[in-house]
Parts: structure tokens; C-alpha cells; sequence
């Protein structure tokens, strides 16, 4: 999830085991369910309807579980619970509905890594706050910002992948090495689930090259914007806002605007 760090010779020796598994395995990619896609391509249309909305919620207990939860949260229930479905659309709207759906289908079959749960819940939790900030500067980079959305999400999705194989195929190398492989390919893994699961082609690009971004594209904007959100930055996180800045035509004042506008975004 982090920018790859120049390798010492223990984890090199840790990527020279997983990259070719990481790459070449790809007959045990995580299944996306149909349902999922359908969600991901529902949040992606712009005049999505409350009704198709409640179709695919109504069809999976746990996300209307999740819908409702959300509904009747602090925020939304202004202190009036609801139990139904379709009245929790009503007062989400359908903006944060595509979000809540989104996240749930995402979260509930991707990230599921026995033992190392907390670093995957993490991942996803930044990937949320990365997602939200990704489509508030979109829109004043004039990018699509439910396209921002979705890649903010996904960007680190081979996060998860590349430590349930490292789990088994790394078993003997101690921690630090190990999650430093994971790191260093974490992108490129990404890359070969989105693929697999044909997701749009800017998000595909979002998950390979976020740490490496070098056109105008979602990658170098969320790129920019998970450095943007880290308090201190290290050289090396530098680097890829740096990187990010130029490729997106920021000169210093408008990433400066540009950081106001992620501080600014909902957490
Ligand atoms: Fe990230
Ligand atoms: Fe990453």
C-alpha cells in the first residue's frame, strides 16, 4: 500500500519468491461476484435510479444489512431509526448509497486474509478516505469524479492479494521483509486483478501506477492524493507527490490548492 522502498537484500530475496506468483498464479484470483460488478457498474452511471438500486440491495442480506446501518447511523437518522430498505434510500440518497454499496460488495469479498485482518482492514480504511478525497479534486481538475471515486477505492486492491499469497509463500521470512514484498509489488498485483475482473481501463491504470504516475490520469490523481493526506512525509513520499504534481500540470500554488481541497474533502 506504501511506495515501494529500494530493497535490502532480505527482501529482495522476498520479492524474487512472490513476484512470480504474484504474476504468473492467476488461476486463483478472488471471484468477484456478478452481483459485485453489477454494483461497481451501477455506481458508475450518472442517472442511476432509486429502484435499480433497491434491486441489487434487496438481493443480498448483507448489503441491505449494511444500508441500513448506515442509514441509521448519527449522521443520517437524525434520531428517527428506520427498518426499511427503501426508505433508507430515500434518506441516504442515491450519491451515498452508490458509496455504502460499493464499499460493502468491495469489502466483503476481496479482504479476507486470515491472521493479518487488522493491515487489510487499514488498507481499506485509507483506500475509503483516499476514494472520497480522490472525487472532491476531481472535480476541480475537471476529471470524472465517480471514475476518481472508484479508482480511490481500488487503487490498493492488490494489497490484500499479495498478502494472502505472501501468508503461505513467505511463511519462513520474518515480518518486516515480508510486508516490504508486499509493498514493492502490492501495485503491479493490482493491476493483474483489475485486469481479471475488467474493470474500467483508468482504474486498472490507478492500481498499477498510483506510486509510479507519470500521464494526467486517476493514477497520478490519487497518487497525489494519499501523499496530500499523510501529516509527515518522508523523501521518498516526495517523490511520488513530486511525480504526481507534474504529471497532473500542478505548478506549487495549485497542489497547494490542491492539498486544501483533499484537507477539506469528508473523512
Ligand atoms: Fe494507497
Ligand atoms: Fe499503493
Amino acid at each position: 500500500m506504501k511506495r515501494p522502498l529500494t530493497p535490502d537484500p532480505s527482501v529482495r530475496a522476498a520479492i524474487e519468491i512472490l513476484e512470480p506468483l504474484m504474476l504468473q498464479r492467476t488461476s486463483d484470483l478472488p471471484v468477484l461476484p456478478a452481483l459485485a460488478l453489477e454494483a461497481l457498474a451501477l455506481s458508475r452511471r450518472a442517472n442511476v435510479r432509486m429502484d435499480q438500486l433497491l434491486d441489487v440491495i434487496e438481493r443480498e442480506p448483507l448489503l441491505a444489512a449494511r444500508v441500513l446501518g448506515v442509514a441509521n447511523s448519527a449522521f443520517y437518522s437524525r434520531g428517527m431509526p428506520t427498518t426499511s430498505v427503501q426508505y433508507a434510500l430515500v434518506r441516504l440518497g442515491t450519491h451515498a448509497v452508490r458509496d455504502v454499496l460499493t464499499m460493502a460488495v468491495y469489502s466483503s469479498t476481496v479482504f479476507d486474509v486470515p491472521g493479518l485482518s487488522e493491515l487489510v482492514r487499514e488498507c481499506f480504511d485509507h483506500s475509503v478516505v483516499v476514494a472520497r478525497a480522490s472525487r472532491e479534486l476531481a472535480r476541480s481538475l475537471d476529471l470524472d469524479p465517480e471514475v476518481a471515486f472508484l479508482a480511490g477505492l481500488l487503487h490498493d486492491v492488490g494489497y490484500a492479494r499479495c498478502l494472502k499469497i505472501a501468508r503461505t509463500a513467505l511463511a519462513q521470512v520474518e515480518r518486516g521483509p515480508m510486508l516490504e514484498a508486499v509493498d514493492a509489488l502490492h501495485a503491479a498485483a493490482g493491476g493483474v486483478l483489475a485486469r481479471a475482473w475488467s474493470l474500467p481501463a483508468e482504474v486498472v491504470l490507478a492500481c498499477e501506477r498510483h506510486h509510479t504516475p507519470d500521464v494526467r490520469d486517476y493514477a497520478a490523481l490519487v497518487g497525489f492524493v494519499e501523499v496530500s493526506l499523510e501529516p509527515g512525509r518522508s523523501e521518498h513520499l516526495e517523490g511520488q507527490r513530486d511525480a504526481a504534481s507534474a504529471a497532473l500540470g500542478l505548478d506549487a500554488d495549485g497542489a497547494a490548492k490542491a492539498d486544501a481541497i483533499v484537507a477539506a474533502a469528508p473523512r
